[in-house]
């Protein structure tokens, strides 16, 4: 049996108090959806999600972002073992946003990749090329580099997941066209087929201008076993079509 469609949304640095109620929509609305579902709030709002959603198990949370230690002097940084601690069963890691705007390198990211299971977070890497690293025909060494560098050889028989979010297409509404998203996927399936020999089968996600009119299709093509939707997953009403379109997938 396929694993059903995995659906992320990523908050990011958006969600005051009211948000609690976007996501308590979210999942009373959602509770016969067939697909796995998850919320990664500002890590302000995952205690309190994490209470407003007891009754609700369907709904996930994640962190968006750990630090690679589980304590110390690390001032303004929470550690997985804090998320964890706080509700999330997930964390994002190596977003653009965290790659590009904290120059995170990938070694980073995979200590953080380690961190998290660690604290027995399923960690979900995110990996992409920039429109120059794309224009320039360096999509495939650019995946590979970021596949090699930010997983782990801890990683071997975890549950985890890898979503592809090309740079270019992250808020900006510009989207993949499909042999792009083809193959990225064949790509990625291939080198981690390769590295861990088909002992996991990783939630491959797509992201980048995930809208309620473009997730159906996206999910059809061939590999995309998920979306990680940020803008789009704010408001209630669109993050249900998405998950909808999730289930007629
Ligand atoms: P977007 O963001 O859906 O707003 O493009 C996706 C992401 O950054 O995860």
């Amino acid at each position: 049996m396929p694993n059903p469609p995995f659906i992320v949304g990523n908050w990011k640095m958006h969600g005051l108090s009211e948000a609690v109620s976007v996501a308590e929509e979210i999942a009373r609305e959602s509770r016969k959806s067939t697909a796995r579902l998850a919320i990664c709030p500002p890590a302000t709002l995952l205690s309190r999600l994490s209470e407003a959603l007891k009754d609700a198990p369907h709904i996930e949370l994640g962190g968006q972002d750990c630090h690679y230690e589980a304590q110390g002097a690390f001032t303004g940084d929470i550690s997985a073992t804090m998320l964890k601690d706080a509700g999330a069963g997930l964390v994002l890691l190596g977003h653009s946003e965290r790659r590009h705007g904290h120059k995170e390198p990938c070694s980073q990211v995979a200590l953080k990749v380690k961190a998290a299971l660690k604290a027995g977070l399923e960690p979900m890497i995110c990996i992409g090329e920039t429109l120059s690293e794309r224009e320039s025909g360096r999509t495939h060494e650019v995946l590979r580099r970021q596949l090699r560098d930010s997983l782990p050889a801890e990683l071997e028989g975890q549950r985890f997941h890898v979503s592809y979010e090309p740079v270019w297409a992250i808020g900006t509404g510009l989207i993949a066209t499909d042999d792009q998203i083809r193959d990225a996927f064949a790509l990625i399936g291939k080198v981690l087929d390769k590295r861990f020999q088909g002992h996991v089968v990783p939630h491959l996600l797509y992201g980048g201008s995930v809208k309620p009119d473009n997730a159906q299709h996206l999910l059809s093509l061939e590999g995309v076993g998920g979306l990680l939707v940020g803008g789009a997953s704010l408001k209630a009403p669109d993050f249900l079509s998405i998950i909808r379109s999730a289930d007629q997938a």
